[in-house]
């Protein structure tokens, strides 16, 4: 696929992975639109495109919200009069126990991650369907191997892969390329925004980020398989390792998993 003066869309694209997007595309000539739900940090990332010459639109809205994400389309689309490309990525993590996990703060991770893949897809979908574009969709490592105390962010990335495979066959014979795109661990701010069992953010990241694949890197990944047209990537030796492992030796991951996330620092299990 030829990126040049294509209309692309990234969800919650004012940091990490989603910000590396919007860079990335809009050096290979995209026309970008990007969301947040901070208009101070939505104003930042513009600013920074604007400097990299990039031809940038920003509307503030919550991904969770159906209106939000219905106004967003039709701002896309007044601004820029089509909609090719569309990037779930806008995305919150968790960490903490389910037993003693608020079920609003499961609620609002399945929002955000799951029903903000959904209703942006559905009110994007006719304006790709029509231009044979494409709907990436950043899930995890976790949308294949779940993670403890990570219940409601593997749920929410299970159900991306789950819904984008069947969105991928249904539209298979009308042009539209569905992109799967699981990074591994990233360094970027999801961790430290990550909620608690009570929703309140953890406030620091409990891994060595500098160790981590680059969210420039995972961007570059995101902008080659789209490109290329490709189904599904998996980034990171160790995510390839943990999807490969898990297909063929499940029971045994569950006690490898269990024993690399309890290392963690301040982790809620031992
Ligand atoms: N970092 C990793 O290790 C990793 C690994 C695998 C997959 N991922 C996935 O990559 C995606 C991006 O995460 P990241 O690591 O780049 O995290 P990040 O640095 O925390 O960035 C998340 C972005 O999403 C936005 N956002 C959060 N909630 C939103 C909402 N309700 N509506 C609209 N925007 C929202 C944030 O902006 P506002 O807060 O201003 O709204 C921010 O721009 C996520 O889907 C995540 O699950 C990350």
């Amino acid at each position: 696929m030829i990126i040049k003066d294509k209309v692309v869309i990234v969800t919650g694209a004012t940091s990490g992975i989603g910000e590396a997007c919007a860079i990335v595309f809009g050096r290979a000539g995209a026309k970008v639109a990007i969301t947040g739900r901070n208009q101070d940090k939505l104003d930042r990332t513009l600013l920074n495109l604007q400097k990299e010459g990039i031809d940038c639109f920003g509307i503030k809205a919550d991904a969770g919200k159906a209106e939000d994400n219905k106004a967003m389309a039709e701002a896309v689309l007044g601004h820029f009069g089509k909609i090719d490309i569309l990037i779930n990525n806008a995305g919150i993590s968790m960490r903490a126990l389910f037993e003693e996990l608020e079920m609003e703060v499961f609620h609002q991770v399945m929002d955000t991650n799951f029903w903000g893949t959904v209703y942006a897809t559905k009110f994007c979908l006719p304006e790709i369907l029509k231009n044979k574009g494409t709907i990436v969709g950043v899930s995890s490592i976790n949308g294949y191997r779940g993670t403890p105390a990570r219940t409601a962010y593997t749920a929410s990335k299970y159900a991306m892969n789950g819904f984008l495979e069947a969105l991928r066959t249904e539209v298979m014979k009308r042009g539209v390329h569905v992109l799967v795109a699981c990074p591994g661990f990233t360094s970027s701010n999801i961790r430290q925004n990550a909620l608690t069992a009570n929703g309140n953010a953890q406030g620091a990241s409990p891994r060595e980020e500098g160790e981590m694949m680059s969210a420039e890197d995972v961007a570059e990944h995101i902008l080659k398989a789209t490109r290329k047209k490709k189904r599904d990537l998996v980034l990171t030796r160790e995510g390839k390792l943990a999807v490969f492992l898990n297909k063929w030796i499940p029971g045994i991951m569950d006690g490898i998993v269990y024993r690399h996330m309890a290392k963690e620092k301040d982790s809620p299990f031992k």
